[in-house]
């Protein structure tokens, strides 16, 4: 068979990418330029100026990865391209991009799921990973547990009822006054701190074991630092970013273990950017060894947002003979598993 290349393009939040894929499995080029240090004076990302820095670079990205491959249009079978969930108008820059793109080469249109992204971002480093498996999506906006029963496939077992996992960190970092982006921030100081020093509660989900809940978790940092600061006492800052990953990633794995459990599966993949926390890539990695479960875990680069894994989740639409037609639309709330 000859080689398949996919241009992906990603532009669903704050990062602005592009990547050549071959063959669904081997990068040829990962081009991200991230928005971060424009959005941290704000504390949060702000919309307008995402969609307006994306229009500003994305076409000095997508030059960069066909570059960095060595390639032209000429070699391109596909163009991929994240279509939602995300900031719409972050999502209608790479979108409008993608399909002025396919009309002016007549290179075909593929619209990909950026969840489904995450998840196949595992494909690039375990060649052999194949469906099915578990997956554990945890991102600033989603927390799913996910079977992925075929390429392009999957059914979610379980789900988060308020705040996404890297939403509570991206929250509480904010409280304890380390800034944005939290997740990475708690996790770096969560290294010196104790996480036993704090009791927080691990929200349960009475009426659906495998979904999550994250904002009580949240509240009752909020409320531990009220009370410190009324009662005069001095915050020690790492133990509580510590005590509160803790608290995450012991819900995230005690879920992820019972459900491959229950349901047979001896492979689980973390995806998302909050699979780059060192804690929940320990901890899970522990409890998958003693329960026989072999677990995947793409490197932090592959985590967090990029058009990588949207090539790869692109490669698979792509044999399966699925196109987009210029009536591709951003779709912000776009579920997993609709197309
Ligand atoms: O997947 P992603 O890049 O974007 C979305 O699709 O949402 O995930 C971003 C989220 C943010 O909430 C960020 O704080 C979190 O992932 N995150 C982390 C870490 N790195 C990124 N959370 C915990 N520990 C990290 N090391
Ligand atoms: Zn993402």
């Amino acid at each position: 068979m000859d080689d398949i290349c996919i241009l992906a393009i990603e532009s669903s939040c704050d990062e602005t990418a592009a990547a050549i894929v071959k063959n669904g499995r081997e990068v040829l080029s990962n081009v991200i330029y991230s928005q971060i240090d424009l959005h941290t004076v704000y504390g949060g990302v702000v919309p307008e100026i995402a969609s307006r820095k994306h229009i500003e670079k994305i076409n000095q990205v997508v030059d960069k990865a066909l570059k960095d491959a060595g390639l032209t249009f000429n070699d391109i079978d596909g163009i991929a391209v994240t279509y939602g969930p995300g900031l719409v108008g972050a999502l209608l820059v790479g979108v409008s991009f993608a399909k002025s793109l396919s009309f002016a080469t007549d290179i075909p249109l593929i619209g990909v799921h950026h969840i489904e992204g995450h998840i196949c971002a595992n494909y690039i480093e375990n060649k052999d990973l194949k469906p099915p498996f578990m997956a554990l999506v945890v991102s600033g906006g989603h927390t799913h547990l996910v079977k992925v029963k075929d390429y392009g496939e999957y059914e979610i077992l379980g789900r988060t009822r308020d705040d996404a996992a890297g939403e509570a960190f991206d929250k509480v970092a904010r409280a304890i006054g380390l800034g944005y982006p939290g997740g990475p921030k708690v996790d770096k100081v969560s290294k010196e701190g104790n996480p036993e020093a704090i009791v927080f509660p691990k929200a349960k989900v009475n009426d659906s074991i495998y979904d999550f809940s994250f904002s009580g978790l949240k509240s009752a940092v909020l409320n531990y630092l009220n009370q410190a600061e009324m009662k005069g006492e001095t915050i020690v800052v790492a133990d509580v970013a510590a005590s509160f990953q803790k608290a995450v990633v012991d819900v995230l794995v005690d879920h992820t273990v019972a459900a491959a459990k229950e349901y047979g599966f001896k492979e689980v993949a973390l995806a998302g950017g909050v699979a780059s926390n060192s804690g929940l890539r320990e901890a899970m990695e522990e409890a998958c060894s003693k329960n026989g479960v072999t677990l995947y875990r793409p490197s932090p680069i592959f985590c967090t947002d990029n058009a990588a894994m949207i090539g790869v989740a692109g490669y698979y639409e792509y044999i399966k003979g699925n196109r987009s037609d210029y009536h591709l639309n951003a779709v912000p709330n776009l579920k997993l598993g609709d197309r």
